[in-house]
């Protein structure tokens, strides 16, 4: 994709921001820090978030239209933080206009959508990113680092939790399922798969069973919680989401997602076995044997990238640094088109009532 002529030297890269709510804000603040960027304009649908781009980041061309934009701004680059449904059509257009792309997770809503954006991107010789930060967080690289060595040998079977007793967001479009292709699974289960698919090695997912189920989201709140009071009328997601994926080495990924449900706690981890090895997410450890004794090893540091600000840091890092310096991308288009199957696959079984379905 590089073609080695140096189009950024001496010049700043120009980003807009396309969706400028809740998550677009820890990008902002990401960007801060980075002095080869400038914000050159913020495009949203709700006037109070284009005041925010204009009163609070000093972001003075803001338009409703992202197609208005990339005619009259010309951006070198663009960021996209809008609801699921709204990512492919702003990346195709980016990427056609010639702008380099990254797009919050998940990818966009189907595999086909991602298909189109990796095809479009590619015609157009520019970098496509995928927001997954969960790579990039220091527990995930101890284990890619213990894989990639490895010290698991061949990965079997991958356990992955993605629980909230109750975590409904209660802001954004969350619970509508036409605007993000679905609940818990494609909103915080793709996290954990994201982070597990490649600290496997990316294998290639052939097949899905998975189950889905709407209990709690889709009536008022009836308890105490940290989100109460989210938009039970409109609520057509599931509240959990349970998928079985076989890869085509053989290997199994079990993935739990939860918004909300009858569970002691929250759980964020995943958990792996392989034929020399195994090992634990959070808190990271990793589990062999050794000299004829089964030995737990925990590290004593693994590094700072733990917490959001970090990751997205590291994450609009990779991206900006792929496109000015040429270096790889951590999370290209290709590693979300694998994940999109795999939401795509539990979905499709689902509704196929649990049945097995094939990933092409
Ligand atoms: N990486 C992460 O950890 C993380 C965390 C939160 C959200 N996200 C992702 O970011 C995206 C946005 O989530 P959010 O929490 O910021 O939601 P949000 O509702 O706070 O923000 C979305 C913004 O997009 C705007 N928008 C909607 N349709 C638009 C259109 N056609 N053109 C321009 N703007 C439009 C909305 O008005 C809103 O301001 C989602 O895809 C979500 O999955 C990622």
């Amino acid at each position: 994709m590089d073609d080695g002529k140096p189009k950024f030297a001496g010049k700043k890269l120009r980003v807009a921001l396309i969706g400028c709510g809740g998550i677009a804000q820890t990008h902002l603040n990401a960007f801060k820090d980075f002095p080869e960027v400038e914000i050159v304009a913020g495009v949203d649908i709700n006037p109070a978030r284009l005041k925010t781009m204009q009163e609070k980041w000093g972001v003075q061309k803001v338009y409703s239209d992202w197609k208005k934009m990339l005619k009259e701004v010309q951006p070198d680059a663009v960021d996209i933080c809008t609801p699921n449904g709204v990512h492919s059509a702003p990346a195709i257009d980016a990427a056609n206009a010639g702008c380099h792309v990254i797009v919050e997770k998940p990818m966009a809503m189907t595999p086909a959508e991602c298909q189109k954006m990796i095809e479009t991107a590619k015609k157009k010789n520019v970098k496509l990113s995928v927001g997954f930060q969960y790579r990039y967080h220091s527990n995930t690289q101890f284990i890619k680092r213990a894989a990639d060595a490895g010290q698991f040998g061949d990965i079997m079977f991958v356990d992955c939790k993605a629980l909230r007793r109750r975590g409904i967001p209660n802001w954004g479009v969350f619970g509508q399922k036409k605007l993000q292709g679905g609940g818990p699974m494609i909103d915080i289960g793709v996290h954990v798969i994201e982070m597990a698919h490649y600290v496997m090695g990316s294998p290639r997912p052939v097949a899905a069973t998975g189950n889905v189920w709407t209990h709690l989201g889709n009536k008022a709140s009836s308890v105490v919680s940290q989100w109460p009071n989210w938009d039970y009328k409109t609520y057509t997601v599931e509240d959990l989401a349970v998928g079985h994926i076989r890869f085509e080495n053989g290997a199994i990924l079990h993935i739990e997602s939860m918004f909300a449900g009858h569970i002691e706690k929250d759980v964020w981890n995943f958990n792996l076995t392989g034929t020399k090895g195994g090992c634990n997410w959070d808190p990271p450890a990793v589990f062999r044997d050794d000299a004829g004794t089964m030995i737990n090893s925990t590290p004593s540091y693994v590094g700072n990238a733990k917490d959001f600000p970090i990751m997205f840091s590291i994450k609009l890092r990779n991206w900006v640094d792929g496109i000015l310096k040429g270096t790889p991308l951590t999370a290209p288009g290709e590693a979300g088109l694998a994940v999109q199957k795999i939401l795509d696959g539990v979905y499709r079984s689902a509704e196929a009532g649990g049945k097995e379905v094939t990933i092409k």
